[in-house]
């Protein structure tokens, strides 16, 4: 009897080899986009104290309070990412990288971790590719990101994209705004559902955010944000909104914008895709501006701008083939003299660029080429004591079914001319 396999945690994806090539050019589109705007790739770790992300994404908001991956090591409570943006900062003060620089642009791509109930385009391990500006309090460089972020979609080829903005004003705005909502909310407190009524103590922004069917109602009335945020927000919002239209980037002004982290300041902006592929999912990204989350992360008084892709979900809707793959050569030795040839010619042909494959399993010349097809190869060649005495190696072009002997010292030219320019990665 055998033993019983273990599978995957449940909403974590293993991406086979075939994925990880659309994988590749994805994150190489977004990394070539990315560097022509100047941003420069951080690595951080995936596992940090779990207070940097209560105090950036905030008590009562989903995150924070139902979707961590928490634990306590040695005594010290740590959590697997949910996000980039909290890591980002805190590296950026650790390090005090605004001494370094006066504007600061980075790029980061990896796997976050949310315990959300999985479904197509929402996962438990998920992947992002984000990127944060420091020291630029905009409305420039909010323009500059979310044109950035249009192009990148079209790139990418994820079909008709809408942009959704939004402001939220600054610390005062957010303040007054409370007192508006809660003035809205109060009275309906008996038809809120549980987690809207806990907020209502702790955090009624969050509120808005609810996807409760009995919420529903009351979200639907709530006062608008735009209509509470003070002049310089409104400037700042103006002021971005004229630098789009001149751009003829396209957006929707959504006054009940406000996406499900504490954060966020003034600008806020997310893009949805409408491609059928994503169904429900269908948030392509997100981001916003965070002026005072540098500071309240203990560092200096530096304003933030930034959005997170999500991956999968670029994936899901993305119709942009990967190039053409690689092709390949498969060697297949007959013998042990031939064994030895064929790694020293796989060795010549892969300085020259050459991805080359050894059968080293032995068996019949119709087993050894029948794995011609799985590794992708135009070329296979073959050899035996025979080709060994003549000095030659005979090579089958596979897509012409023709064959030739070619001498040994020709071979690496002759398969360099077969498959020609371009082919090499
Ligand atoms: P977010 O909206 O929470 O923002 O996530 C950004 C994107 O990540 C979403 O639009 C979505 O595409 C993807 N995503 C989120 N959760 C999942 C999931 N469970 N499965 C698959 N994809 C998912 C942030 O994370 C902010 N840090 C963005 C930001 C950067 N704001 C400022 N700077």
């Amino acid at each position: 009897m055998s033993a019983r396999a273990i599978s995957a945690v449940k909403g974590m994806n293993d991406l086979l080899p075939e994925e990880v090539e659309r994988w590749r050019v994805l994150e190489e589109t977004i990394r070539e986009t990315t560097r022509l705007h100047g941003y420069r790739e951080i690595r951080t770790p995936l596992v940090e104290p779990t207070p940097l992300f209560v105090r950036s994404v905030g008590e009562g908001t989903d995150i924070v309070d139902k979707e961590m991956y928490s634990f306590v090591f040695h005594d010290e409570p740590l959590t697997l990412r949910p996000e980039g943006t909290a890591s980002v900062v805190r590296a950026y003060v650790e390090h005090a990288l605004h001494t370094k620089e006066p504007v600061s642009r980075f790029l980061y791509v990896g796997p976050m971790f949310r315990g959300e109930r999985p479904a197509r385009g929402r996962y438990r391990q998920f992947h992002q590719a984000g990127c944060e500006v420091f020291g630029d309090p905009g409305p420039v460089v909010d323009a500059e990101m979310i044109d950035m972020l249009v192009g990148l979609m079209a790139k990418l080829e994820v079909g008709e994209v809408e942009v959704l903005l939004n402001s939220l004003g600054g610390a005062g705005t957010k303040a007054r705004y409370r007192e508006r909502l809660l003035a809205h909310l109060e009275p309906m407190k008996e038809s809120l559902s549980q987690d809207s009524q806990r907020r209502l103590e702790t955090n009624p922004l969050r509120i808005l955010d609810s996807k409760h069917p009995q919420d529903q109602e009351a979200i639907a009335g709530a006062p608008s944000i735009l209509e509470s945020i003070d002049d310089e927000d409104r400037a700042h919002f103006d002021r971005l909104r004229a630098l789009l239209d001149a751009l003829g980037t396209p957006y929707r002004v959504e006054p009940r914008l406000v996406r499900g982290l504490d954060y966020y300041s003034r600008t806020l902006f997310e893009i949805r895709g409408k491609s059928p592929e994503l169904g429900a999912q269908n948030a392509l990204g997100g981001g916003g501006r965070y002026d005072a989350l540098v500071e309240d992360l203990g560092g200096p008084k530096v304003s933030g701008i930034g959005f997170g892709l999500g991956l999968e979900r670029l994936l899901l809707a993305s119709k942009a083939k990967p190039g053409l793959r690689v092709r390949s050569v498969l060697i297949a030795p007959m013998g042990a003299r031939a064994q030895t040839e064929a790694l020293v010619i796989a060795r010549e042909l892969r300085a020259l660029g050459i991805v080359a494959h050894v059968e080293g399993r032995g068996g019949s010349l119709k087993s050894m080429l029948r794995r011609t097809a799985s590794v992708d190869a135009g070329v296979a060649l073959v050899l035996g004591d025979g080709e060994l005495d003549r000095g030659v190696v005979q090579l089958k072009e596979l897509d012409a079914h023709v064959q030739r002997d070619v001498a040994r010292a020709e071979l690496a030219a002759e398969v360099t001319r077969f498959f020609g320019r371009g082919t090499t990665p």
